[in-house]
């Protein structure tokens, strides 16, 4: 392994950023990032607190799945204060600073699944989940979890195989978390204060999906749904092409590719 070293200063320092990551609390063992995330920002934590854990032991991911998170991944939390309006765009900024990073790092191309899925060779290589609180109009917080499989071997993980990767496993060596995370961190920032700005991310992410055109299913609460995914809306949905010519727009859910 290349570094057990995930220090908050190993991170903070020179990292260049206004408020991301100017205050990082690391733990080698944690129930779970969003949980601390969730603590901290009730207690008004600044913006841009970063929450790291060098393993979780119940880690969440959608839908309420479990999120394996041995030693060796990244499992980390941003505490943001986003306005309501930039609240959706939350999700598609972080899986665009995670397919930034990884090629910036590592050289690998990643792609999106609808709607947030970061896939190298069509397998996924991290999830990402945005929690938050909203009263009315008001964001009292939002975390964005995102978790990378970095330093993972998948064969030691069976029950994972056939869906997921690793940097690692993709590159035949071990990947700096440092470097990945110090990236990740900066990236999170430029994109946030371009939405600030009022730039617009939407369109980037629709571009990086996988996912369109294709023929997809989609389970989202208790029901599937099934056909060509043709677009997605502003708000991050996506629109889902029957067979009968419908159409449906999916809130949330998650996505199979069919072809
Ligand atoms: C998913 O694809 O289901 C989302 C997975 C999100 C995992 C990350 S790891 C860091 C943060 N802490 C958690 O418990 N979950 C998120």
């Amino acid at each position: 392994m290349i570094e057990n070293n995930l220090s908050p200063a190993s991170i903070t320092s020179n990292l260049g950023t206004h408020f991301i990551g100017k205050r990082v609390i690391y733990y080698p063992s944690l129930t779970s990032t969003m949980e601390m995330a969730k603590q901290e920002a009730q207690q008004g934590a600044v913006e841009g607190t970063v929450i790291i854990a060098g393993e979780q032991t119940v880690g969440r991911g959608r839908i309420k799945r479990v999120w394996l998170s041995p030693k060796g991944n990244i499992a980390l939390s941003i505490i943001l204060y986003p306005s309501v309006v930039n609240l959706p765009f939350l999700i598609m900024l972080a899986s665009l600073a995670v397919v930034h990073s990884i090629e910036a790092v590592t050289g690998l191309k990643s792609q999106v699944k609808w709607p947030n899925d970061v896939l190298v060779n069509g397998r996924k290589v991290c999830g990402i989940l945005v929690e938050s609180s909203v009263r009315g109009n008001i964001v009292d917080y939002a975390s964005i979890g995102i978790g990378v499989n970095v330093n993972l071997r998948l064969s030691d993980f069976p029950e994972i195989l056939s869906t997921a990767t690793s940097l690692s496993d993709e590159l035949g060596r071990d990947v700096s978390r440092l470097s990945v995370i110090r990236r990740l961190l900066v990236e999170v920032e430029r994109l946030y204060l371009a939405l600030q700005a009022g730039g617009s991310i939407y369109e980037e992410w629709r571009d990086s999906l996988i996912t369109l055109d294709r023929r997809v299913r989609v389970k989202s609460d208790k029901t599937v749904y099934e056909g060509i995914a043709e677009s997605v809306a502003r708000d991050g949905s996506l629109l889902l092409r029957h067979s009968n010519g419908n159409l449906s727009k999916i809130v949330a859910g998650d996505a199979t590719l069919r072809d």
